[in-house]
Protein backbone atom coordinates (compact mmCIF):
# COMPACT_ATOMS: atom_id res chain seq x y z
CA UNK A 1 0.00 0.00 0.00
CA UNK A 2 1.25 3.56 -0.89
CA UNK A 3 2.97 4.72 2.14
CA UNK A 4 2.25 7.74 3.78
CA UNK A 5 5.31 9.95 3.08
CA UNK A 6 4.42 8.92 -0.58
CA UNK A 7 1.17 10.46 0.07
CA UNK A 8 2.09 13.26 1.65
CA UNK A 9 4.70 13.94 -1.61
CA UNK A 10 0.97 13.39 -3.62
CA UNK A 11 -0.79 15.64 -1.68
CA UNK A 12 1.75 18.50 -1.53
CA UNK A 13 2.53 18.30 -5.43
CA UNK A 14 -1.07 19.11 -6.42
CA UNK A 15 -2.08 21.16 -3.29
CA UNK A 16 -0.18 24.21 -2.64
CA UNK A 17 -2.40 26.38 -0.55
CA UNK A 18 -1.34 25.70 3.51
CA UNK A 19 -5.60 25.58 4.43
CA UNK A 20 -6.30 22.93 2.26
CA UNK A 21 -3.16 20.80 3.07
CA UNK A 22 -4.36 21.56 7.09
CA UNK A 23 -7.51 20.40 6.04
CA UNK A 24 -6.52 17.33 4.36
CA UNK A 25 -4.23 17.15 7.32
CA UNK A 26 -7.24 17.55 10.03
CA UNK A 27 -9.19 14.52 8.15
CA UNK A 28 -7.14 12.25 8.35
CA UNK A 29 -6.29 12.67 12.26
CA UNK A 30 -10.12 12.14 12.50
CA UNK A 31 -10.33 9.21 10.73
CA UNK A 32 -7.61 7.69 12.23
CA UNK A 33 -8.75 8.35 15.49
CA UNK A 34 -12.15 6.64 14.68
CA UNK A 35 -10.38 3.74 13.35
CA UNK A 36 -8.05 2.86 16.16
CA UNK A 37 -10.93 2.91 17.83
CA UNK A 38 -12.72 0.47 15.77
CA UNK A 39 -10.06 -2.06 15.45
CA UNK A 40 -9.75 -0.65 11.50
CA UNK A 41 -7.10 -0.50 9.96
CA UNK A 42 -5.70 3.28 11.00
CA UNK A 43 -3.10 3.26 7.85
CA UNK A 44 -5.72 2.69 5.30
CA UNK A 45 -8.11 5.21 6.74
CA UNK A 46 -5.91 7.89 7.08
CA UNK A 47 -4.68 7.33 3.62
CA UNK A 48 -8.38 8.05 3.03
CA UNK A 49 -8.50 10.98 5.03
CA UNK A 50 -5.07 12.50 4.02
CA UNK A 51 -5.86 11.87 0.22
CA UNK A 52 -9.86 12.39 -0.54
CA UNK A 53 -9.17 16.32 -1.76
CA UNK A 54 -5.26 16.19 -3.16
CA UNK A 55 -6.59 16.68 -6.44
CA UNK A 56 -8.95 19.30 -5.58
CA UNK A 57 -7.23 22.46 -6.26
CA UNK A 58 -5.93 21.56 -9.49
CA UNK A 59 -8.85 19.72 -10.77
CA UNK A 60 -11.71 21.53 -9.15
CA UNK A 61 -13.66 21.09 -11.98
CA UNK A 62 -12.88 16.87 -12.09
CA UNK A 63 -12.58 16.45 -8.49
CA UNK A 64 -12.59 13.95 -6.89
CA UNK A 65 -12.65 11.45 -10.11
CA UNK A 66 -9.41 12.57 -11.42
CA UNK A 67 -7.62 12.19 -8.35
CA UNK A 68 -9.66 8.26 -8.39
CA UNK A 69 -8.04 7.68 -12.11
CA UNK A 70 -4.77 9.04 -10.72
CA UNK A 71 -4.61 6.62 -7.74
CA UNK A 72 -6.16 3.88 -9.62
CA UNK A 73 -2.57 4.01 -11.25
CA UNK A 74 -0.98 3.60 -7.70
CA UNK A 75 -0.73 0.91 -4.68
CA UNK A 76 -3.74 2.37 -3.21
CA UNK A 77 -6.72 -0.15 -1.86
CA UNK A 78 -10.26 0.10 -3.85
CA UNK A 79 -11.85 0.26 -0.78
CA UNK A 80 -9.71 3.71 -0.10
CA UNK A 81 -10.75 4.93 -3.77
CA UNK A 82 -14.34 4.09 -2.99
CA UNK A 83 -14.54 6.29 -0.29
CA UNK A 84 -12.77 9.32 -1.78
CA UNK A 85 -15.56 8.86 -4.73
CA UNK A 86 -18.02 8.72 -1.77
CA UNK A 87 -17.30 12.18 -0.14
CA UNK A 88 -18.87 14.17 -2.74
CA UNK A 89 -22.83 13.53 -3.01
CA UNK A 90 -22.36 14.33 -7.05
CA UNK A 91 -20.83 11.60 -8.01
CA UNK A 92 -23.50 9.01 -6.87
CA UNK A 93 -20.93 6.20 -5.54
CA UNK A 94 -23.03 5.11 -2.34
CA UNK A 95 -21.71 5.48 1.15
CA UNK A 96 -21.39 1.67 2.20
CA UNK A 97 -18.22 0.83 4.10
CA UNK A 98 -17.51 1.93 7.32
CA UNK A 99 -14.70 3.60 5.70
CA UNK A 100 -16.96 5.85 3.45
CA UNK A 101 -19.42 6.79 6.19
CA UNK A 102 -16.59 7.86 8.10
CA UNK A 103 -14.54 9.58 5.96
CA UNK A 104 -18.19 11.38 4.82
CA UNK A 105 -18.54 12.25 8.59
CA UNK A 106 -15.24 13.53 9.38
CA UNK A 107 -14.82 16.03 6.28
CA UNK A 108 -16.93 18.64 6.77
CA UNK A 109 -17.16 18.62 10.82
CA UNK A 110 -12.99 18.55 10.71
CA UNK A 111 -13.13 22.04 8.81
CA UNK A 112 -16.03 23.25 10.84
CA UNK A 113 -13.91 22.54 14.04
CA UNK A 114 -11.02 24.41 12.78
CA UNK A 115 -12.69 27.55 12.02
CA UNK A 116 -14.21 27.50 15.82
CA UNK A 117 -10.65 27.21 17.13
CA UNK A 118 -9.32 29.88 14.55
CA UNK A 119 -11.65 32.49 15.88
CA UNK A 120 -10.75 32.35 19.17
CA UNK A 121 -7.95 34.72 19.95
CA UNK A 122 -5.98 31.69 21.10
CA UNK A 123 -6.46 29.93 17.79
CA UNK A 124 -6.46 27.23 20.38
CA UNK A 125 -7.92 24.11 19.75
CA UNK A 126 -7.55 22.68 23.12
CA UNK A 127 -10.27 25.40 23.97
CA UNK A 128 -12.72 24.49 21.62
CA UNK A 129 -16.10 23.06 23.20
CA UNK A 130 -18.84 20.78 21.93
CA UNK A 131 -21.59 23.90 22.60
CA UNK A 132 -19.65 26.43 21.57
CA UNK A 133 -19.70 24.01 17.91
CA UNK A 134 -23.18 22.84 17.96
CA UNK A 135 -23.84 26.95 18.49
CA UNK A 136 -22.12 27.86 15.71
CA UNK A 137 -23.53 25.43 13.84
CA UNK A 138 -26.97 26.87 13.63
CA UNK A 139 -25.50 30.41 12.86
CA UNK A 140 -25.51 30.32 9.08
CA UNK A 141 -23.20 33.15 8.78
CA UNK A 142 -20.32 31.59 10.45
CA UNK A 143 -18.12 29.21 8.21
CA UNK A 144 -21.09 29.62 5.37
CA UNK A 145 -19.53 27.19 3.04
CA UNK A 146 -19.56 24.13 5.53
CA UNK A 147 -22.79 22.49 4.40
CA UNK A 148 -25.24 21.98 7.64
CA UNK A 149 -27.08 18.86 6.27
CA UNK A 150 -23.82 17.38 5.58
CA UNK A 151 -22.53 17.57 9.04
CA UNK A 152 -25.98 16.02 10.47
CA UNK A 153 -26.00 13.49 7.75
CA UNK A 154 -22.30 12.47 8.75
CA UNK A 155 -23.44 12.10 12.53
CA UNK A 156 -26.38 9.60 11.62
CA UNK A 157 -24.23 7.74 9.22
CA UNK A 158 -22.00 6.57 11.80
CA UNK A 159 -24.79 6.48 14.42
CA UNK A 160 -23.74 9.20 17.25
CA UNK A 161 -25.80 12.02 18.25
CA UNK A 162 -24.04 15.12 16.73
CA UNK A 163 -22.35 16.05 20.22
CA UNK A 164 -20.80 12.66 20.57
CA UNK A 165 -19.12 13.19 17.33
CA UNK A 166 -18.40 17.06 18.23
CA UNK A 167 -16.51 15.90 21.19
CA UNK A 168 -14.82 13.09 19.27
CA UNK A 169 -13.45 15.06 16.60
CA UNK A 170 -12.01 17.53 19.20
CA UNK A 171 -10.44 14.91 21.31
CA UNK A 172 -8.74 13.59 17.84
CA UNK A 173 -7.49 17.15 16.91
CA UNK A 174 -6.19 18.22 20.57
CA UNK A 175 -4.05 14.77 19.75
CA UNK A 176 -2.36 16.03 16.36
CA UNK A 177 -2.88 20.15 17.50
CA UNK A 178 0.87 20.48 16.35
CA UNK A 179 0.86 19.14 13.06
CA UNK A 180 -2.67 20.69 12.57
CA UNK A 181 -1.46 24.06 13.75
CA UNK A 182 -4.18 24.13 16.11
CA UNK A 183 -1.81 24.40 19.50
CA UNK A 184 -2.62 27.68 19.41
CA UNK A 185 -0.80 31.05 19.88
CA UNK A 186 -0.25 33.38 23.02
CA UNK A 187 -2.59 35.70 24.15
CA UNK A 188 -1.58 38.99 25.90
CA UNK A 189 -4.08 40.63 27.74
FE1 LIG B 1 -12.60 17.59 2.35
Amino acid sequence: MLSRSAALHLLFEHTKSDSLRRHCFGVETCVRWYAERLGEDVEKWGLAGLLHDFDYEAHPEEHPQWGMCLLETMDVPTDVIHAIGAHADYTGIPRESLLDKYLFACDELSGFITAVAYVRPSKCVLEVEVKSVVKKLKTPAFAAGVNRDDVHEGARLIGLSLEEHIANLIEAMKGNADELGLRGVAVTA
